[in-house]
């Protein structure tokens, strides 16, 4: 048997599969986030991470996410290895722009200098051992930057071999649209979820309009959504990330915690779990708005990847969406404690 060639095991069932925007590639209807493997969420088992990636790949999980970032380039050099073994059948994304204390994630640079993407991008391509990357984004904006300069040199190394596809995180629907206008975009990849849902109030539907997929990062809320922990000053390693943001800390934990019960309740009357509840609504705003929206759920466990993939099947109804409509403007504290790093911080 090839690599392309795979079978899934008894009682399973492949993901479907999408275009990734009108220019986009085709993907798994879910993606991989691979961050946590290197970087962020505490300390992880590498054995067992890699055979998350191989578990995915399995169930029809094409689009894997990384980024310059995530541990200062060992996320990337941890990918090297799968990608290669696979590399016809993953689509591989990765980002530049942000640098990330690794002694202190909160404290974050960004850079959108045309020299600098082109240093960042053979570092990528080297780190990752392969000749181009299917999916490269601009991970943050800088607006000391004209978009429109950013998305050129992207569109250069388009034009260079390089890069396949171009994607933009954290953006505002007026930067979506002029970078549109230099060079077509496959996707935005920002934060979407029960508890964060700030872009639909123009990044969607003007991604929509302009036929650019969604890739919503963080669709479990770091796993908040699952119900794994409630309090990250009180139940996370020291060096989590979580603990740097404020919906999980202090008191806004157990007022968001609580915010979980039709979440629950829902779980259980599909038989799942409070996660998959949260990626089948992810999922179903591709139908709500009307464009292609990919989530990438981070795991570094194969049971879990398991159990989000399988959520793919999970249609809720109009009275389940309907309970869930309130929860996003009830969460107690910000996505980040320094908003304007994001999208949300320019509009
Ligand atoms: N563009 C950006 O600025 C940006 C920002 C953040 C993240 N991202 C990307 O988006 C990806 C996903 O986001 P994320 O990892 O931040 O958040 P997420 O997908 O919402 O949640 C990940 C967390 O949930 C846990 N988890 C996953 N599946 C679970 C399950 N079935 N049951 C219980 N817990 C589960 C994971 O733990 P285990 O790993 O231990 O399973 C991890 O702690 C990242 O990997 C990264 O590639 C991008």
């Amino acid at each position: 048997m090839t690599s392309t060639e795979r079978t899934p095991q008894a009682g399973e069932q492949r993901i479907s599969t999408v275009e990734l925007g009108s220019n986009g590639p085709v993907v798994g209807i879910q993606g991989l986030g691979c961050m946590g493997m290197s970087f962020a969420y505490g300390p992880t088992d590498a054995d067992e991470a890699r055979a998350t990636l191989e578990r995915a790949l399995e169930l029809g999980v094409t689009l894997y996410d990384t980024a310059d970032a995530y541990g200062s380039g060992e996320n990337e050099k941890f990918l090297a290895p799968f990608v290669k073994a696979h590399r016809d059948e993953v689509v591989l994304a990765t980002k530049f722009a942000l640098g990330i204390d690794p002694s202190d994630p909160t404290k974050r640079t960004i850079n959108n200098d045309p020299a600098y993407i082109r240093t960042c991008i053979d570092a990528s391509l080297q780190r990752l051992d392969v000749d181009s990357i299917d999916l490269y984004y601009m991970h943050r904006r800088d607006p000391k930057v004209p978009i429109e300069e950013t998305v050129g040199v992207m569109a250069e190394l388009v034009a260079a071999g390089k890069v396949k596809h171009l994607g933009l995180s954290e953006v505002t629907a007026d930067e979506l649209r002029a970078a549109q206008a230099v060079h077509p975009i496959a996707a935005v990849q920002s934060e979407w979820s029960l508890f964060s849902r700030d872009i639909e109030q123009s990044v969607v539907p003007t991604a929509a309009e302009l036929g650019v997929a969604l890739v919503p990062y963080s669709p479990l809320g770091r796993g908040f959504l699952t119900g794994a922990f409630v309090s990250a000053d009180k139940e996370l390693s020291a060096n989590d990330f979580r603990r740097q943001q404020p919906r999980f800390t202090g008191d806004n934990a157990a007022v968001n915690a609580a915010l979980l019960a039709p979440v629950r309740q829902i779980a259980e009357a599909h038989g799942a779990t409070p996660g998959q509840v949260a990626l089948a609504w992810v999922q179903r705003q591709a139908q709500t708005f009307g464009l292609p929206v990919v989530a990438i759920p981070g795991t570094r466990k194969r049971s879990r990847v398991e159990e989000n993939t399988a959520a793919t099947h999970i249609a809720l109804t109009d009275e389940e969406l309907a309970l869930l409509e309130p929860i996003a403007s009830q969460v107690s504290g910000d996505r980040y404690a320094d908003m304007t790093f994001t999208s949300a911080g320019r509009e």
